[in-house]
């Protein structure tokens, strides 16, 4: 269970943002952390990206800096609007990630900073297997996110941190074998890195095949 200061690092994104950098001490700090996702993806001007649940822009805004066709898509009208004015290079779409409104093979890359560990088993699956129907043959989908960590400094860390902010869905998502998730909607190529004692996964995956 949350705490209220879930609530109000939503409302107040001085807070999310303030918190973000705290966590981020684990990776070497807040510039290093938001380009992790970066490591080994070849990301030109012409390469359209998603960057799905972007909240207010805090990838995009990296994105941007690389392609100039990037998307995000949030469910929250608060957070597009704050992405809006944060990123204005990017355009936006508020909708649910379980249900992209794209075409099939629309995305080279698709990017989920942080997000993935708020949603419930089955709405992941549908997500991800969404996120594979946009991706054309040969893109990538790039996670950043929570894992589970086998250090006892680290281990204490995330259970205060899950208990002040984060849900049951967190706790579920750590023990998610993402490798079997993925490969069984048929990603290929699966690549991790673990980072702050294990507590943070990137991982990479790619469509190389047509979606069904
Ligand atoms: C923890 S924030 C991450 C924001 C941002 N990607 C970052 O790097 O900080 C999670 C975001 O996911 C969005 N979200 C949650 N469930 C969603 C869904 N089903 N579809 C689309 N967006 C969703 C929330 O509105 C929120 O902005």
């Amino acid at each position: 269970m949350a705490t209220i200061l879930r609530e109000w690092s939503y409302r107040y994104q001085w807070l999310y943002d303030s918190i973000s950098k705290v966590a981020a001490i684990t990776v070497g700090g807040d510039y290093k952390f938001r380009r992790l996702f970066l490591r080994d993806l070849t990301i030109t001007a012409d390469t359209k990206v998603l960057d799905l649940c972007c909240g207010s822009g805090q990838a995009t805004e990296i994105l941007v800096q690389f392609s100039q066709d990037v998307t995000g898509l949030d469910a929250s009208p608060l957070s597009l609007a704050r992405a809006k004015k944060n990123v204005p290079q990017a355009q936006y779409i508020q909708a649910f990630a379980e249900e992209i409104p794209f075409s099939d093979r629309s995305f080279d890359l698709v990017l989920t900073n942080t997000a993935m560990h708020e949603m419930q088993p089955d709405q992941l699956q549908q997500i991800l297997k969404e996120v594979y129907r946009v991706l054309k043959i040969g893109g990538t989908l790039a996670i950043v996110d929570f894992h589970k960590s086998n250090h006892w400094l680290f281990q204490a860390g995330i259970s205060i941190f899950f208990h002040l902010f984060e849900t049951e869905t967190a706790w579920q998502f750590i023990d998610t074998d993402l490798k079997q998730v993925l490969t069984a909607i048929g990603f290929t190529n699966y690549r991790d890195r673990l980072y702050a004692g294990n507590s943070l996964q990137v991982i990479q995956v790619q469509k190389s095949q047509i979606s069904t």
